[in-house]
């Protein structure tokens, strides 16, 4: 897991007037309204005793912990320490971590690592969104599953026709092969290619979008570790857009928001019918995702033998390495072994800044990076 990319917290319509905990990376995080409305995410460990801070009231501006009523801002700024009395001075090093935070797609991504804005890898972007002659529907889910599992199994190629009866013919055509696979890069943050392949009509209320099996077109890649976008034409005129973004909760959960944008069907009554097929497929996926052993990728890449059809999971891979360069990945044995011991915050953009925080940054596997290296992943 990383740290320095956008995450996907919870969806606009969750939070509400009351302060969610929401895990990710392996942490625990508050995520909370204030007056104006704008969402804060905040590290959920209180600098005093360690209170949830998620388990607390929201005050203002403020979340207020559960356990003796002190409140931080949505920068993380302790305001109010009630056992000192009204007017008290309040130390700098009370403060929590806060993490920069964008609502759209009606989403609450928040940043979780300590970039300044300018060198932040954007929220892979929705171009359709809010077009006229496009009708977005969005949905949820969790998997008992490693969050790269996960993403590899959106760039591969050769799944859709034995996976999903929707997609493919379950290998019954013997002269069935992988078509080629047309790369489409777009450094720094992420890859993808197109490829075209046989599929059957699209099933129930949309079956006049395609009516026959035929030649289907779709574009996919991923977009930083933990997000990717799935192009499907199922016609000339028929485009169903999907962009998947993922949280992982730890290493071996993560929960998944699905984005679907569509050209055509735009009626709401097709909303409902999209989500059902949506998660007919995307249960398919998870049923496999769950049972993948190891649970995590393997370290080294002999113990896995991969075929030309695996060539983009390989370039993800690749990608991973140079922000495994750049010092990104959580050494989670390191924190699994002080598991219980140790309150560990995401590093904030405060940090870089600001001397003298409570909490310990969660340990970070050292970065080898070469100046060249450092270049290429931009
Ligand atoms: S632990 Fe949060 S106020 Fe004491
Ligand atoms: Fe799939």
């Amino acid at each position: 897991m990383y740290i320095n990319f956008w995450y996907p917290m919870t969806t606009s319509e969750e939070l509400a007037d009351q302060p969610l905990k929401v895990r990710a990376l392996g942490q625990d995080f508050v995520v909370f309204r204030d007056s104006d409305g704008s969402a804060n995410c905040l590290s959920n460990t209180c600098t005093h005793r360690g209170g949830s801070l998620s388990s607390g009231k929201i005050k203002g501006d403020c979340i207020e912990c559960p356990y003796h009523g002190w409140q931080f801002d949505g920068e993380g700024g302790c305001h109010r320490i009630p056992s000192l009395g009204p007017d008290a001075n309040i130390p700098g090093r009370t403060r929590v971590d806060a993490y920069p935070v964008e609502e759209k797609y009606g989403l609450v991504f928040a940043f979780l690592g300590d970039l300044d804005a300018a060198e932040r890898p954007p929220v892979l972007a929705v171009p359709e969104w809010g077009q006229d002659g496009w009708r977005a529907t969005l949905q949820h889910y969790d998997i008992r599953g490693n969050y790269e599992r996960s993403i590899e199994n959106g760039l591969d190629p050769a799944h859709n026709e034995f996976v999903h009866d929707t997609h493919g013919f379950g290998g019954v055509d013997e002269a069935y092969k992988v078509n080629e696979l047309r790369i489409e890069n777009s450094p720094p943050w992420g890859q993808g290619f197109w490829h075209t392949f046989n599929a059957p009509p699209l099933p129930g209320q949309m079956k006049e979008g395609r009516t026959q099996s035929g030649d289907l077109d779709v574009g996919t890649g991923h977009h930083g570790p933990n997000q990717v976008w799935t192009y499907i034409h199922a016609s000339e005129t028929t485009w169903f857009h999907q962009y998947l973004y993922e949280r992982p909760i730890d290493d071996e959960h993560v929960y998944v928001y699905l984005l679907c944008m569509r050209n055509s069907f735009l009626e709401e009554k097709y909303d409902a019918y999209m989500i059902e097929r949506n998660q007919y497929v995307a249960d398919q996926d998870k049923t496999v995702i769950e049972d993948l052993r190891p649970v995590l990728t393997p370290a080294t890449s002999t113990k896995e033998f991969m075929v030309p059809a695996d060539k983009v999971i390989l370039m993800y891979r690749d990608m991973l390495k140079q922000w495994d360069a750049k010092g990104w990945r959580i050494d989670s044995d390191c924190v699994e072994r002080t598991s219980g011991k140790v309150a560990y915050a995401i590093p904030s953009p405060a940090r870089r800044k600001q001397k003298g925080w409570v909490l310990d940054v969660i340990p970070l596997i050292p970065g080898q990076a070469s100046e060249t290296q450092l270049k290429a992943a931009g």
